[in-house]
This record gives structure tokens, C-alpha cells and sequence, in this order.
């Protein structure tokens, strides 16, 4: 009986090898600043190469600079990802520059709050087609590849706002909502090509999308979580390098929420 236990584990490894990424290529949407710019760092540090995607050019540069120096290859890409043409002529010109793709970081993201009856289309569209369609977007050109290979991790950025809504933010909430349907429904379709796909969902973290919050509601903010403190981009980096990591082979179609335990 124990034999046939120890049949179907895996070999035993030293843990600290498991989150190495050495020899994989990620695609890091949002890359330019806050979580995504994390995210890249953490991969690169880990050994991964990293293709850079943000809207903005000279923020897109300067991250695949900074990924340069700690000795990855690194490529910036100028890409507004609400836009399917622009998504799929990148994805081509990663493909070309690096030769596959392993893992995908769908992390570019905007919010554009305010009441829902003085909502305007525009605002309401703006969201979902970023934050939603950016992601199918991303994904629907990269799966490809990742099919071919029989292995890929795709890694969704939602939002603890996806799990419980809030007043103001109907938009920002549909679109994060959505693309937990999106994670569960490309996890099913995926897992018998050997691919994951999984979403993170991050608390308050401290970032450029935060940083307009009043003191008045930041304090309230602070009072419902937990663990005391707001989070940084670091702490949303190390739970998609862990996804991204050998450790999570057998884990797929979940969200894991980062938020000091705001939410439980
Ligand atoms: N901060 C939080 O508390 C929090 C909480 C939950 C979830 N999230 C989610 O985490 C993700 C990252 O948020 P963040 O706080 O790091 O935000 P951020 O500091 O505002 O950075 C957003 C990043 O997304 C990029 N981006 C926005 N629209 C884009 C588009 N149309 N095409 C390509 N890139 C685009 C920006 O590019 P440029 O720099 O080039 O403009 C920027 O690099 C978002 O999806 C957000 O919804 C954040």
C-alpha cells in the first residue's frame, strides 16, 4: 500500500528549488509600474526571462531595463491590451524575440470609479475592455503556443472587489468578476494540454491606483484588515511566483486572495 503510495509522488526536492524559473519566458502585462513591475522583478530575480508589456513606452522600457540588469533577457512592448490587433501583432513580436512563452501575467488594469447612475458609457466600457478584454485578449493569442508546448501557466490579477463588490466601482467590480468566470472557465479548457491557469487577488496594496484615497478612508481601510497594513507589490509578486513555480503543478482554476485577511 505504501509502495503504491509513493508511486504517484513526486520526487522529493529541496524546497528552495521549487520557486526557480530558471530557463521559462513570461509575458508581464502592466508591467511598467506598481504589482506588474513586481511581478517582473520577482520573475527575473527567480531566473525568468521578461517580456515587458504597458501601455506607456518609456515605462515599459525602463522595467525591461531594470529586468536587464539583474541578468535576464528582457524586451519592452508598447501595447494598449483593450486593443486585439495591437495584443496579437505583440504576442507575434514576443514569440519571435524569445521563442515561446511559458507563463502569462494578465495584471494590466485601470478603475474609473463613481456611482452607477451617473456612470457614463465610456468609463463603463474603458474598464471591461481593459481589464476584462485585455485578458482574453492576452490569453486567446498566447494559448497557442502554450498548447503546442503541452505546459503553460497562465496567472490572472483580480481583485478582492471581484469576490464582494463595492459601492462606486460597479464597473471595476463586473470586470474582475468576470475574469474569475474567465480563470475557471480557461483552467477546464486548458487543464488537459498540462496548462494552469489561476488568479491572484489582491487587498489594498500600495501603488499609483491607491494612492488617491483619502487619509479619512485609508484609516477605515486599515481597521479591516487583519494583519495591520496595506499591501506592497511584493506581496502580490511572491504569490504569482509561487503560482508561476513547480509548487503549484497541481493547482488550477483558483484564486488566492493576498489582502491581510480583509477578506475570509
Ligand atoms: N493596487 C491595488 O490595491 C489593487 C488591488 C486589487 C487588484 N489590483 C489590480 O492589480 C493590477 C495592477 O494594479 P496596480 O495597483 O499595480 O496599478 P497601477 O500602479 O495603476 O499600474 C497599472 C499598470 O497597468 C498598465 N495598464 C493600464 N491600462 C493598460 C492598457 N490599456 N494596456 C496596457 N497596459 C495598461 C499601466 O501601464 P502604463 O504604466 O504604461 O500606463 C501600469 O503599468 C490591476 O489589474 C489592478 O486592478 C490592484
Amino acid at each position: 500500500m505504501t509502495a503504491e503510495i509513493d508511486k504517484h509522488r513526486f520526487p522529493p526536492f529541496p524546497c528552495r528549488m521549487t520557486l526557480d524559473l530558471t530557463g521559462k519566458v513570461a509575458v508581464i502585462t502592466g508591467a511598467g509600474r506598481g504589482i506588474g513591475r513586481a511581478v517582473a522583478l520577482a520573475f527575473a530575480r527567480a531566473g525568468a526571462d521578461v517580456a515587458c508589456v504597458s501601455r506607456t513606452e518609456t515605462n515599459a522600457k525602463q522595467i525591461a531595463e531594470e529586468v536587464g540588469v539583474l541578468g535576464r533577457k528582457s524586451q519592452a512592448y508598447a501595447v494598449d491590451v483593450a486593443k486585439a490587433a495591437e495584443v496579437d501583432a505583440a504576442a507575434e513580436k514576443i514569440l519571435a524575440d524569445f521563442g515561446r512563452v511559458d507563463v502569462l501575467v494578465n495584471n494590466a488594469g485601470i478603475n474609473r470609479d463613481g456611482l452607477l447612475m451617473r456612470m457614463s458609457e465610456t468609463d463603463w466600457e474603458a474598464v471591461l475592455t481593459t481589464n476584462l478584454g485585455g485578458a482574453f485578449h492576452f490569453t486567446r493569442a498566447l494559448s497557442r503556443g502554450m498548447i503546442r508546448q503541452r505546459a503553460g501557466r497562465i496567472i490572472n490579477i483580480t481583485s478582492i472587489i471581484g469576490l464582494i463588490g463595492n459601492a462606486g466601482q460597479a464597473n471595476y467590480a463586473a470586470s474582475k468578476a468576470g475574469l474569475i468566470g474567465f480563470t475557471k472557465s480557461v483552467a477546464r479548457e486548458f487543464a488537459s494540454r498540462g496548462i494552469t491557469c489561476n488568479a491572484i487577488a489582491p487587498g489594498f496594496i500600495e501603488t499609483d491606483m491607491t494612492s488617491a484615497i483619502n487619509t479619512d478612508l485609508r484609516q477605515k481601510l486599515l481597521e479591516k484588515i487583519p494583519l495591520g497594513r496595506f499591501g506592497q507589490p511584493d506581496d502580490v509578486a511572491r504569490c504569482a511566483l509561487f503560482l508561476a513555480s513547480p509548487a503549484a503543478d497541481y493547482i488550477t482554476g483558483q484564486v488566492l486572495t493576498v489582502d491581510g485577511g480583509m477578506v475570509m
